[in-house]
């Protein structure tokens, strides 16, 4: 390959239109910049209201922000319509918003309501990111819905049940809608991450510091010699949504560098 082709960019989502919830930070955020960069005109929803319309700011007219708590089913599917009104289409959800029960640490002490909050931001949310996006993909007869899940969804993860439950239910989702809707042109899958330093994670371990979580991260990996980051993770999300992934459905992409083969439990999600 010459070296004018092997640095020639080319943007792998030149025109589509994304929406990203929970895209105000970490790995979403990570997502939005990535599909921005590659042409997308990108929609962030969630409700970190001042981070979102940072983000959007810096970028430039291909980037909203919508308040959009994922729990609400009246707010995902203004999210949805707005972002068709504005940019004519919807091409790419990414079901990405999430919340950890980190205080759940045993079923003997499991609180209902929290379980009530991690099913209903985590699966919840995500099933109705996935009904409204079909709304609009399914008559289009194209289109791409994606979840973020975890590779706890892979162990035994014994710090909180309720997201690890979360997770299974929408990979379980995930391969029913990938069978329900390849009639129409849309694919489904699911992406699994193994632990990235984020607020969500930071939160599981309220008691460490930043470079505490890092170490503990770092010295449990498989995979050594790189830091697992979110933006690992927009690239597999890249790949799922672009063409690259054109005949994928019904998958869920673990980015663990083979944690889940390698161990049976996680000391964290
Ligand atoms: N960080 C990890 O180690 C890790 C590992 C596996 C999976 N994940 C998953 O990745 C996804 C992104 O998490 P992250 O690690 O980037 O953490 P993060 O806290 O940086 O991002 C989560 C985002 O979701 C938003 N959000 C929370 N509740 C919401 C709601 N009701 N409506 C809309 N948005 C809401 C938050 O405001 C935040 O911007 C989550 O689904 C998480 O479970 C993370």
């Amino acid at each position: 390959m010459s070296n004018q082709a092997s640095t020639l960019f080319v943007k792998r989502l030149e025109g589509d239109v994304a929406i990203i919830t929970g895209g105000a930070s970490g790995i979403g955020e990570a997502t939005g910049r990535l599909f921005w960069s590659h042409g997308a005109k990108i929609v962030i929803a969630d409700i970190q209201d001042d981070l979102g319309e940072a983000l959007c700011k810096e970028l430039d007219e291909n980037a909203m922000y919508v308040h959009c708590d994922v729990t609400d089913e009246e707010q995902v599917k203004k999210t949805v319509d707005l972002t068709v009104e504005k940019y004519g289409k919807l091409d790419i959800m990414h079901n990405n918003a999430g919340v950890v029960d980190c205080a759940t640490r045993s079923i003997l002490t499991i609180e209902k309501s929290d379980i009530e909050k991690v099913l209903g931001v985590n699966l919840i949310g995500g099933i109705l990111g996935a009904k409204h996006a079909a709304r609009v993909m399914v008559p289009a007869k194209k289109g791409c819905i994606l979840f973020t899940t975890s590779a706890a969804t892979l162990l035994a993860c014994t710090l909180c049940h309720g997201y690890v439950a979360s997770k299974q239910g929408l990979i379980g989702i995930m391969r029913n809608i990938a069978a329900e809707l390849g009639q129409f042109g849309i694919r489904v899958n699911s992406i699994s991450p193994y632990a990235v330093l984020t607020n969500l994670s930071k939160s599981t371990m309220p008691h460490s510091s930043t470079d505490q979580l890092r170490a503990l991260i770092n010295e449990t990996t498989n995979l050594k010699g790189t830091d697992l980051k979110a933006d690992d993770i927009a690239r597999a999300a890249l790949y799922l949504a672009s063409e690259d992934g054109q005949y994928v459905s019904g998958l869920n992409l673990v980015v663990d560098g083979a944690f889940s083969i390698t161990y049976p439990s996680v000391p964290f999600i």
